[in-house]
């Protein structure tokens, strides 16, 4: 697996998960063979949700460039990771709408999840599993980091070694 996006969730200015993000990569770079892509949610620029049907319909059809730019690139990976913060117990609203957009791209396409925040991301991973059961992609390893346990509240690593343990444990799953 060469091709492998990591997909941000956040669209403040020097956010967490851009940090967690670079973290992601430097694990997935330190499997043979294996890249990571960082695909800043915020920068996709999509709309908020408002084809006309669903993505799961017959007759969905992608008519906005940048939907279309975001569908080419996830259909391109081999592999994806969500680095999920957590807003009020969920998943950013940014980055649910830009996963609410597609739909048959996600279909098995082998997924890792690195959720964190001040409950190790507890609550949005449990809201992208709920994600997961519609869209089905093929969960391969979950990670949960907390602030002030693994990182610190601007997303750097607090405790190194166990945020490259917890991670590179997570990527050799994602690559198996
Ligand atoms: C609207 C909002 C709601 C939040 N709710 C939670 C929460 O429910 N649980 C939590 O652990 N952190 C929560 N936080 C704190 C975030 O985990 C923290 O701000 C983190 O840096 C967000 O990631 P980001 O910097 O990539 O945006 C919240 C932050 C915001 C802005």
């Amino acid at each position: 697996m060469s091709n492998i996006l990591v997909l941000t969730g956040s669209a403040r200015p020097n956010s967490a998960s851009s940090k967690v993000a670079e973290q992601v990569s430097a694990a997935i770079a330190r499997h043979d063979g294996a890249q990571g892509t960082i695909v800043e949610v915020a920068n996709l620029q999509l709309p908020f949700f408002n084809a006309p049907t669903a993505p799961s319909a017959d007759d969905y059809e992608i008519t906005d460039p940048n939907v279309q730019a975001w569908s080419d690139m996830v259909q391109a990976a081999d592999a994806v990771v969500w680095v999920l913060p957590e807003y009020n117990h969920s998943m950013s609203g940014i980055q649910k709408n830009a996963i609410d957009w597609l739909y048959s791209e996600w279909k098995d396409k082998p997924l890792m999840m690195v959720g964190y925040g001040w409950y190790e991301g507890a609550h949005t991973l449990a809201a992208a599993k709920h994600v997961c059961d519609v869209v089905k992609p093929e969960i391969r390893a979950e990670v949960g980091l907390g602030f002030m346990k693994q990182l610190n509240v601007d997303g750097s690593a607090k405790e190194q070694a166990e945020v490259d343990q917890a991670l590179d444990a997570a990527v050799a799953k994602l690559l198996a």
